[in-house]
């Protein structure tokens, strides 16, 4: 790891850390690294300009006597430039405990304090009061957009999907109200999250999902495994690893640099063979409380993708690959029960929730104990469950 990365996922669990946690991180860092760390962080969050004037917008971050001072330059059509304050016209200037943006960025998305900031709107007059009504909406417009990115935004995860251009909605699939309702328990965790699959075709990086995830999930660490290589996407949060999913011992050791991981989803190759095996190998990488995601279980149907024709999945399929880990999830149940120490998912698997083309599973433990074996016809008709045999 990096010292960058060390500090980032310092900066990110500062956000639900004590004033004092959050000092101890400045005084060993420096406000400097923070405030660099915290304006990359803006500037992946902010929505879009809408104001067609230029605007320049002072953001003072402050930690006791030290202040620290960003300028943006917002305007429609570019993307948000920090720009040097010398020579900056600037329009509106916006001071806040640089705690307090931490907390902002990283903390719980429901984390809102009624005021955390102060404001200075427009500090001079503008030079020609003929502008003023321009400058003024103008004004307002940026810093609309510049707070935007200062917040955990409240996300609609096929918005999003639509807006960085996934298909994961509103195409071929309609997986984001599935993950919508499976992933909001984890939205304030600072997850680590791998996707097989990062997409981009005819030359496109791609890269869509891996930065909707980064987007959503406020606190996390994305990876994306592909086949090609998409380095060129790597940005603070967000890592493009380059290797075969149908490789076990490549995952395996992507997952021991990398991982552990709260989420795995597959979005890779879609072959049969592929999925199983990267299940087999990932799978024991998943923290206990994560999910393992599977997309596209439609291949299970399709025999160019090693599916089985017909309306029975076969065993090799991933339809196939669920249906042993329901045996699994109720093996204590089964009679006579299986000899020998569990297997990974018999003693692991603690939810199987499939919709349609897509399922996730839930890692936990599977500890409940089932029906003792010495539970016979007598032990039950001394329950009063069942009627004793007729003589
Ligand atoms: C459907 S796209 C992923 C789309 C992306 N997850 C999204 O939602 O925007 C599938 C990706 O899997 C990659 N892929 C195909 N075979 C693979 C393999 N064996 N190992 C890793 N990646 C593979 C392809 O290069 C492609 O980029």
């Amino acid at each position: 790891m990096t010292t960058d990365s060390a500090l980032l996922r310092r900066v990110v669990r500062s956000g639900t850390a004590s004033d004092a946690e959050i000092a101890g991180l400045l005084k060993d860092a420096g406000l400097d690294a923070v405030v660099r760390v915290l304006v990359d962080e803006v500037l992946f969050r902010c929505d879009e300009p809408v104001n067609t004037t230029p605007v320049d917008l002072a953001l003072d971050l402050t930690h006791g006597s030290e202040r620290q001072r960003v300028v943006f330059r917002i305007v429609r059509d570019r993307p948000i430039e920090v720009v040097d304050a010398e020579g900056a016209v600037i329009r509106r200037e916006l001071r806040m405990d640089v705690a307090d943006l931490v907390r902002r960025l990283f903390g719980r998305a429901d984390h809102r304090r009624a005021g955390d900031f102060h404001d200075i709107f427009l500090p001079t007059r503008p030079e020609r009061l003929a502008d003023l009504p321009d400058v003024l909406a103008a004004t307002s417009q940026a810093s609309g957009t510049l707070l935007s990115g200062c917040t955990v935004p409240a996300v609609d995860l096929g918005a999003l999907s639509v807006a960085y251009g996934s298909d994961k909605w509103a195409s071929f699939h309609w997986y984001t109200a599935h993950y919508q309702k499976e992933f909001a328990p984890y939205r304030d965790e600072p997850v680590r999250l791998l996707e097989i699959g990062i997409g981009g075709f005819d030359g496109q990086l791609g890269g869509s999902s891996l930065r909707m995830w980064k987007r959503y999930f406020h606190r996390g660490a994305v990876f994306g495994l592909d086949l090609f290589d998409k380095s060129a996407l790597d940005q603070p949060r967000l890592t493009a690893l380059t290797g075969d999913q149908g490789d076990a011992g490549a995952l395996a050791a992507l997952a021991e640099e990398h991982g552990p991981f709260d989420i795995v989803i597959d979005d890779g190759s879609h072959e049969n063979e592929h999925v199983r095996i990267s299940f087999e190998a990932l799978f024991p990488y998943v923290r206990r409380g994560g999910l393992y995601v599977i997309e596209d279980l439609q291949t299970s149907y399709f025999p160019r993708f090693g599916g089985t024709a017909g309306g029975v999945a076969g065993p090799g399929t991933s339809v196939g690959l669920l249906k042993s880990l329901l045996d699994d999830l109720h093996y204590q149940e089964q009679d006579p029960k299986p000899d020998g120490p569990p297997t990974v998912t018999q003693d692991t698997v603690a939810g199987v929730r499939v919709y349609r083309n897509i399922a996730f599973i839930e890692k936990g433990v599977n500890g409940e104990n089932g029906i003792p074996g010495w539970m016979d016809d007598e032990a039950w008709v001394a329950l009063g469950a069942i009627p004793p045999a007729a003589d």
